[in-house]
């Protein structure tokens, strides 16, 4: 027993006695006891009243206050209370913090219960699926999902595989959906927009189909040529140094072609640990500027290089060498006879700036955001005739990048393109003090 309870058993039988005691005189014992224990129950039904009115209203009320085991059991349910209260906020804490992690979640979460009905759903959910929480809670699913392949995977009861379907809210968008069923038959349903995964798989099949194309082109030549030769074989030298060297062009296009490739990959796979080295932009520019009065041949072609600073860049010779004859050759190519063409360095707003402006065929302005596209090529026959192969501005896009460079193009068709690079002062070295930064 309580020591509380027997202190209270005690305390009634002392009063009983008293009142036993005091009855006596009167010859009223009985009355006397009567009356303290009448006294007790009223105290004791009181108390009773006060517990249920404080159950009633827990929320507004305080504990009452009592005297002995009364006064005890009231002490012990305040502290109940205060753990309780304690713990609550402890769940609500934790509760709000699930929340806010769930509508940070870009994968949309929906919980059904077992009649396939919401029980509650994320933020994600709103823009993925269109299902609202706490508005559509205890819809059916059926009701606001409606896509009937969605529905036979919910049906079928085997989510091993996942689903891809079009958003019901923006059918541009591709989702992956996943059930998982869980305790109690509930079932939680996951969608995750998939379109940027679809988008790189149609871009490596693009790829895959644009880079098979190119390599079939010269092969289906110098295979017909071959066929042509083994069957009858050309008596006349000329038309032989003719064969001859449509088959050598064709087969250094598809080593162009098998290179660029090959510098493409590599760009995107290699670490770029090899990208802090000084280039001298000055002697880097000189050696281009020289193999690209070699490229223009006889075209008479007006090739100026303009050196305006002696600051240097911070980089991979190789990358940058590559990317700027890239760009010295494209104006080359791309410029008639007699055309002009400007290379050149200069630092502006402590900015590195390399351009290349020529006065060439120019290019529509349509053309221009796709220019750095793998084999984008703005007239196809014409940039195969110069032997192109579509992938040079791609290799100078990855090679930028990998500079924290930015290229901007300005174009006019019929009067010249300039291409230029900008080199963030990061990445610029004063000359004669390599290793400080400009
Ligand atoms: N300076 C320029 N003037 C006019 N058009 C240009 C110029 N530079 C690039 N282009 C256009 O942009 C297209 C893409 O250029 P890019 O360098 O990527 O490929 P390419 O020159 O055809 O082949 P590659 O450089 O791989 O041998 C070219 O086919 C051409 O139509
Ligand atoms: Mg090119």
């Amino acid at each position: 027993m309580h020591p509380q309870l027997q202190r209270e058993l005690w305390f009634l039988l002392f009063y009983c006695a008293l009142a036993a005691a005091a009855g006596y005189l009167f010859d009223l014992s009985v009355l006397f006891i009567s009356v303290v224990l009448f006294s007790y129950i009223i105290f004791t039904f009181k108390n009773i009243s006060r517990l249920h009115q404080w159950l009633l209203k827990r929320e507004q009320t305080q504990l009452p206050d009592s005297k002995g085991y009364w006064g005890e059991i009231f002490h012990q349910l305040y502290i109940m209370e205060k753990t309780i209260n304690k713990n609550k906020d402890a769940l609500n804490k934790t509760i709000r913090r699930f929340q806010e992690a769930t509508s940070a979640l870009p994968d949309a979460m929906i919980i059904l219960n077992k009649d396939k009905h919401i029980d509650w759903s994320n933020k994600a959910a709103e823009s993925l699926v269109g299902i609202r929480y706490p508005q559509d809670a205890n819809q059916a699913i059926s009701n606001l999902f409606r896509n009937p392949a969605f529905m036979r995977y919910l049906n079928k009861k085997d989510y091993s595989r996942e689903l891809h379907i079009a958003s019901p809210e923006h059918p541009a968008k591709k989702l992956s959906v996943q059930i998982i069923p869980y305790v109690k038959k509930q079932l939680l349903i996951i969608c995750r927009d998939i379109s940027h995964i679809n988008k790189l798989e149609e871009m490596r099949s693009n790829f895959v189909a644009n880079a098979s194309h190119e390599l079939r082109s010269p092969i289906t030549v110098i295979s017909g040529y071959l066929e042509t030769i083994k069957d009858n074989p050309p008596t006349d030298p000329e038309k032989l140094t003719k064969i001859t060297k449509t088959m050598y062009n064709q087969s250094k296009r598809m080593e162009r072609l098998v290179s660029d490739l090959l510098s493409l990959s590599k760009l995107e796979t290699r670490p770029t640990d090899q990208h802090d080295n000084v280039v001298e932009i000055a002697a880097l520019l000189t050696a281009i500027k020289e193999s690209a009065t070699l490229l223009s041949g006889d075209k008479q072609q007006q090739i100026t290089l303009d050196i305006k600073s002696d600051t240097n860049l911070r980089g991979n010779y190789e990358e940058l060498y590559s990317l700027f004859s890239n760009l010295v050759n494209n104006a080359v190519r791309y410029t008639p006879d007699k055309g002009e063409i400007l290379i050149s360095w200069e630092v502006t707003d402590g900015q590195g700036l390399f351009s290349v402006k020529d006065t060439g065929t120019g290019i529509p302005q349509q053309h221009i955001p796709h220019l750095t596209e793998r084999f984008y090529r703005v007239n196809v026959d014409r940039s195969r005739a110069t032997g192109g192969t579509g992938l040079g501005l791609a290799i100078v896009k990855h090679i930028l990048e990998r500079h924290d460079g930015r290229l901007n193009i300005v174009s006019e068709l019929n009067v010249g393109s300039t291409f230029s690079c900008i080199f963030p002062e990061t990445r610029l070295i004063k000359e004669g003090n390599p290793q400080q930064d400009s």
